[in-house]
């Protein structure tokens, strides 16, 4: 069965004590052992708040897919695991859009995080002028081609898609749950035809994109969305425990 994941990407925000209170007000919500729900903090934050977790996994929003050496101001995936990390988030689109980051470059670090045993959050989705001209689906599909499955299938296992229109996030505009509904049946469909029906049947597919308590239960409610990949709503407790529990 599919795993139902709710994710908090808190990007460049919040100060330490802040981060450490929303994590102890996260800590102390009850919701179901069903769902996973993990933050990504910035990386200052990792190493202490991964020992104030139990129900709660954190994660990492980056890394540099080189184990060690002169990479001045990175961070290796060997001293994520080396804490305890066992997510990261990979080709979100700031990423893609500030950093440079490209298909054959996620590529690499796709497989720097599952030869060390971590779980990946792989992000597509398309900017607005791409869906304008209706080729949004070719568009996703081929980050996923160039970036993804030149995997085996148990590799893909251990990944976990989200599909996040650029369009949606951060400006209030949400995908409605029958474009998100198609996009990811679509994602599925092309797991399905590159692997087999089992592969793509294991595969949870979340949404991101102003994800928020208001539009949690219909976006969930899709066949093919199993949770979300939350940013601004996740900076709080109560909007993140709502949408934890909108399944
Ligand atoms: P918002 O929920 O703020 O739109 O951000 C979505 C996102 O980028 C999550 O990674």
């Amino acid at each position: 069965m599919r795993k139902k994941i709710v994710a908090g990407n808190w990007k460049m925000n919040l100060l330490q004590h802040e981060a450490n209170e929303l994590v102890n007000k996260l800590v102390s919500q009850e919701v179901s052992s069903e769902v996973i729900r993990i933050v990504f903090p910035p990386y200052l934050y990792i190493s202490e708040l991964l020992n104030s977790t139990s129900n709660l996994a954190i994660g990492a929003q980056n890394f540099y897919p080189k184990d060690f050496g002169a990479y001045t101001g990175e961070v290796s995936i060997s001293q994520l695991k080396d804490l305890g990390v066992k997510y990261v988030l990979v080709g979100h689109s700031e990423r893609r859009m500030y950093f440079n980051e490209s298909n054959t470059f996620l590529k690499e670090k796709v497989d720097s995080a599952l030869a060390n045993d971590i779980h990946v959050i792989f992000c597509c989705g398309e900017p607005l002028e791409i869906r304008d001209q209706n080729k949004h689906e070719l568009f996703v599909i081929n980050q996923l081609e160039e970036s993804l499955f030149h995997l085996s299938a148990e590799q893909l296992k251990n990944v976990t898609i989200a599909y996040e229109p650029i369009w949606a996030i951060g400006t209030g505009r949400t995908a409605s749950s029958q474009q998100a509904e198609e996009m990811h049946a679509c994602i599925r469909k092309s797991i399905i035809e590159t692997y087999n029906q089992e592969v793509g049947d294991s595969i949870s597919i979340l949404y991101g994109g102003s994800c928020n308590p208001s539009n949690a239960k219909e976006l969930f409610a899709c066949p093919n969305v199993d949770g979300g990949l939350i940013g601004g709503a996740s900076l709080k407790a109560e909007d993140f425990y709502a949408i934890s529990t909108s399944f």
